[in-house]
């Protein structure tokens, strides 16, 4: 199997990350967060999303997701989410069973929400029969690769504050979007008045972990018996610590991240006008999504590993990472001509 496009949870772990593992991984530190790493690191999370802002350290994103949203709901409430959101459709049904909430979706074909999206689940207010749309959640870069303009978000902010709702954003990919956007991270989420974010650490380069990061609302005193009720609390935080440390220093991470996204322009562009290849959402980040002939990614997947993403409609995606080489983009690229051809 050549260079693999499944996805950035394919990839290795930053070098830099990795030594930062190794230089903590001397003597005793305090448990459960009270180390001096995870200090600093909650530092430095607030020197990127601003004074107000308290983070903790959870294992994974879709943890990250359940913790930050039980947080901001009532437990009569609802999120309204995209029918594509990681949320709704790769998170095996946790948020509602673990976290016992109402997923409200709608359809967006390139997988972002807009106010007139959400406003279609915006009903029955006040109306003790009915789930009560409590937050939005938006992902930033999207599950296809789309990403929100600081404009776009901070009008669904608007849109929802006025409402009484609150605005989550499901950051897994918060390095992508940022890199691309040549915006700070805090400019994407802080500045555009949202909630919370899941802050992705994993896909940017990490061995494991990501941040719930509260931008504000006095909500944190919270949030740490949630995360352990969530079963996120990690009693060794420091090596979840670590990663982000080195992560944050000398922004590592928008080096990482825009090496990605760069690696999957690449790609788009050596397939630009290619008979047989419609690619099929716009390229914005780390992804290009196409659709293929019948039986071409079969073919392919022969000897490039890759996912298949719509089986009916014969959409493919390709994923790069920090990793990614752009002599292996280009042996792809002419791979995917000549199985065209
Ligand atoms: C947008 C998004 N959110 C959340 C997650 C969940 O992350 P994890 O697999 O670490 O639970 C993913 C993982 O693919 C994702 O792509």
């Amino acid at each position: 199997m050549r260079a693999y496009f499944n996805s950035d949870n394919y990839a290795p772990v930053l070098p830099e990350v990795m030594d930062a593992l190794a230089t903590v991984n001397a003597g005793h530190e305090p448990a459960y967060g009270y180390d001096s790493v995870t200090k600093r690191v909650e530092g430095l999370l607030r020197r990127e999303f601003g004074e107000q802002a308290h983070a903790f350290l959870v294992f994974n994103g879709t943890g990250a997701n359940i913790v930050g949203l039980r947080t901001l709901l009532q437990p009569w409430q609802g999120v309204v989410c995209a029918e594509s959101a990681h949320l709704n459709v790769d998170e095996g049904g946790a948020p509602e069973r673990m976290g016992g909430i109402k997923l409200l979706t709608v359809p967006a074909p390139d997988g972002k929400l807009t106010p007139e999206l959400v406003d279609r689940r915006i009903v029955r207010i006040g109306d003790e029969h009915a789930i009560q749309p409590g937050v939005v959640s938006v992902t930033q870069s999207t599950e296809l690769g789309t990403l929100y303009t600081p404009e776009e978000l901070r009008a669904l902010v608007d849109h929802a504050h006025a409402r009484g709702m609150r605005l989550h954003i499901d950051g897994a990919r918060l390095t992508n979007a940022a890199a691309a956007l040549g915006v700070p991270l805090r400019a994407i989420s802080t500045d555009v008045g949202a909630d919370a974010v899941s802050f992705g650490g994993t896909k940017a380069g990490l061995m494991l972990g990501e941040a719930v990061v509260l931008l504000g609302g006095g909500l944190e005193a919270a949030l740490p018996y949630l995360r352990k009720q969530s079963m996120q609390l990690a009693s060794k935080m420091r090596f979840v610590a670590a990663g982000f440390e080195a992560l944050l220093a000398d922004e590592l991470w928008r080096r990482a991240a825009g090496h990605a996204n760069a690696m999957a322009a690449r790609l788009a562009a050596a397939l630009e006008g290619v008979e047989g290849v419609r690619i099929s959402q716009r390229v914005q980040a780390n992804v290009v999504f196409a659709v293929l002939p019948p039986g071409v990614g079969e073919r392919l997947q022969r000897e490039w590993g890759f996912y298949t993403w719509d089986e009916l409609a014969g959409e493919v995606r390709w994923m790069c990472s920090h990793d990614t080489r752009a002599e292996d983009v280009d042996a792809f690229a002419a791979a995917i001509r000549d199985a065209v051809a």
